[in-house]
């Protein structure tokens, strides 16, 4: 039976902790691997625009033998009005998986449930999955473990804040969400990441109080792509949100700052703290390659 991964809850603790170790291996060479994706084509269709997820899945697509293919739906038949439902079992007579960003995170479950091939979630509204499979990376990678950890999130609770909640609850973090009334995460998300956590998620409204005593401090823009409408809003209730040096000097010395990028800098996070020490945002967006070359040999070979 084919294997999506359309939100972390679609993973295992067990699956994420080998993809963890395998990224790892591909990262340090230990283990180059093989060319699982020899003959075959993996499909990137995008709705939004992407830098990293994009590029990153493409390169991997190719480090692992493979071929890769950007649909943008204004250029396929989709954008004349062939159903989602048709383009999903069309595409999965020619490929071998399917990365989607789509505005709607229905699309992607309606895709995924017409499709008989892999579909992964490259972003949506409610999830971004393969983002938080690098956070983790990256945050293993900083701060040596993961159970326990102190995570303070700071601003809009988006999809990227959903993801890492879900991975959070997964894994034993500790997560404090500090937002605004109007922009905390998901309901549902939060309430079953709760449920069944390992670790103690909690929303707070005052940013200090997030970040005292935490070992990662995680930010993202304040308005998210297709969010547009709503941006002076959004903006202004998050202003007291930003990422800065005195937030900083609240935390810890070793406290590392994660943006999954792209940064809107001097709104969500300033220069200072971004280009500063504590920042390892450029290693968290290698990681996304390590991480989806992982995803990708896994997918393919369940
Ligand atoms: N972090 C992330 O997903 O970046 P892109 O929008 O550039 O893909
Ligand atoms: N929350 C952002 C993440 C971009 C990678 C967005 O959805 O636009």
């Amino acid at each position: 039976m084919k294997r999506d991964f359309l939100a972390i809850h679609d993973l295992t603790k067990k699956e994420i902790e080998y993809l963890l170790k395998r990224a790892l291996d591909l990262k340090s060479g230990a283990d180059p691997g093989k060319y699982p994706l020899t003959g075959k084509s993996i499909g990137l269709f995008f709705e939004k625009p992407s830098t990293r997820t994009r590029v990153s899945f493409e390169v991997g697509i190719f480090q692992l033998g493979g071929q890769s293919l950007y649909l943008n739906p204004r250029e396929i038949q989709l954008g004349r009005g062939e159903t989602i439902a048709d383009t999903a079992r069309v595409l999965s007579r020619y490929l071998t998986a399917v990365v989607l960003r789509t505005n709607s995170h229905n699309t992607i479950q309606e895709f995924a449930s017409f499709a008989t091939v892999p579909v992964i979630n490259g972003l949506s509204d409610l999830h971004h999955p393969c983002q938080a499979l690098a956070d983790l990376m990256t945050i293993r990678e900083k701060k040596g473990s993961l159970k326990g950890m102190h995570i303070a999130y700071i601003g809009d609770g988006n999809n990227v804040a959903n993801s890492l909640i879900e991975a959070s609850a997964l894994m034993g973090i500790n997560m404090v969400v500090a937002c605004p009334e109007d922009y905390c995460p998901d309901k549902g998300i939060l309430q079953r990441a709760r449920s069944s956590s390992e670790g103690a998620i909690t929303v707070v409204k005052d940013p200090a109080e997030a970040v005292a005593g935490a070992d990662v401090i995680y930010t993202d823009v304040w308005v998210s792509m297709g969010q547009e409408k709503e941006a002076e809003k959004k903006i202004s209730l998050l202003a007291d949100y930003q990422v800065n040096s005195a937030l900083l000097s609240r935390a810890g010395n070793d406290a590392v700052v994660l943006h999954c990028l792209p940064a809107h800098r001097g709104q969500e996070i300033t220069d200072e703290v971004m280009d500063g020490p504590q920042s390892a945002v450029f290693d968290q967006a290698e990681n996304r390659l390590h991480t989806e070359k992982a995803l990708l040999e896994f997918l393919i070979a369940s």
